[in-house]
């Protein structure tokens, strides 16, 4: 039986942060051992936002150099530019042929771009999901590892696929569909006192793999705490709960075990409990900072990644491009 095949985009909006490993990032991981996996940084996309040239590039390579200290294994899944393979975007214009206005407008990530950006609705914006498509179906993707918000991108990919079926009478492009770890997941807290960890929650609520030890510390420290239980065995408040949630990710278990019976018995020391929480994150995250450091500094082997990704991708891109081109009757004389 061949390896199911599994498609997933990555923004290239900068470097990682701890939210993200625990999310999408160990699911790749442990995908690339079971299914033949296509990841790509999606440096087309990013485009609807009109990112400067150089912020551009360097956000590709320091995304392509987090994922890879990350343990995304170049050799075992094939990990590559999107802008690489211009078959992803011919595929696109094909699509997009049958792609409708309305259904596009109507789609919730562009009304919500929209609104944010109002003064540059653009074309590419208006088609993104179909762009999507195309990044997925390219390679006949089975699986599509994603979160709940890029569902609606995933049926429209599922809707677009079965046209191009409907349409030119093939039964070519398979239903890609969703692969959702959900329940598995360890879902990792922002240090703003409010939801999960992310870039967008405002500055010092994330913790990124390459934030110096100085950065940690600080932004730990000025983690929400109170003055503290006041009844034993009291219930903690989401923030202080929070702490804890970090703190069986990268501490003991002893050390959660002793701050966890100071809280209960009202003798916990937030101070110190902050201390020592910076510090196992400091540890736990050391060796990735160094690895993106000396990954980000080898110019060679990021060539090398890319290079091989290109051409394994190209490969499989070429096959179907040459394929959907003889479906619709772009055929050679
Ligand atoms: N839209 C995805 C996001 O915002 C990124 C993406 C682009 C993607 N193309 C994809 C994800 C194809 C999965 C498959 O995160």
């Amino acid at each position: 039986m061949s390896k199911e095949i599994v498609v997933s985009g990555i923004r290239p909006t900068g470097d990682l942060h701890l939210g993200n490993y625990f999310g999408a990032i160990k699911n790749f991981i442990a995908m690339q051992e079971t299914h033949n996996c296509f990841f790509f940084i999606a440096d087309y996309h990013s485009l609807t936002t009109h990112p400067t040239p150089e912020n551009l590039h360097g956000n590709v390579r320091s995304v392509l150099a987090n994922y890879l200290a990350a343990g995304i294994d170049p050799e075992k899944a094939t990990l590559y530019l999107q802008s690489d393979i211009p078959e992803t975007a011919e595929l696109y214009l094909f699509l997009n042929m049958n792609a409708y206005m309305g259904e596009l407008a109507r789609c919730t990530s562009f009304k919500e771009k929209a609104r944010k950006q109002p003064n540059n609705v653009n074309a590419g914006l208006l088609t993104y999901p179909t762009l999507m498509a195309a990044d997925i179906i390219i390679h006949k993707a089975q699986k599509v590892p994603v979160g709940k918000d890029q569902e609606q991108h995933l049926e429209m990919t599922r809707q677009f696929a079965n046209r191009f079926n409907r349409m030119y009478n093939v039964d070519y492009f398979p239903e890609p569909q969703a692969f959702n770890f959900g329940a598995q997941l360890v879902k990792i807290p922002g240090l703003d006192g409010s939801g999960k960890m992310g870039k967008s929650e405002g500055e010092g609520n994330a913790i990124f793999f390459s934030d110096d030890p100085k950065v940690i510390r600080k932004k730990v420290m000025r983690a929400l705490t109170d003055s503290g239980p006041t009844e034993l065995n009291q219930t903690k408040p989401i923030y202080i709960q929070n702490l804890f949630t970090l703190m069986e990710v990268v501490s003991t278990p002893d050390v959660v075990k002793k701050f966890d019976n100071d809280y209960n018995n009202c003798v916990i020391r937030y101070g110190d409990l902050k201390k020592q929480l910076a510090e196992d994150i400091v540890s736990f995250t050391e060796p990735m900072r160094e690895k993106i450091k000396s990954i980000i500094s080898n110019d060679s082997y990021i060539k090398k990644v890319v290079e091989m990704g290109r051409e394994k991708a190209k490969e499989s891109a070429s096959k179907t491009i040459n394929e959907v081109r003889e479906i619709i009757g772009i055929k050679r004389f």
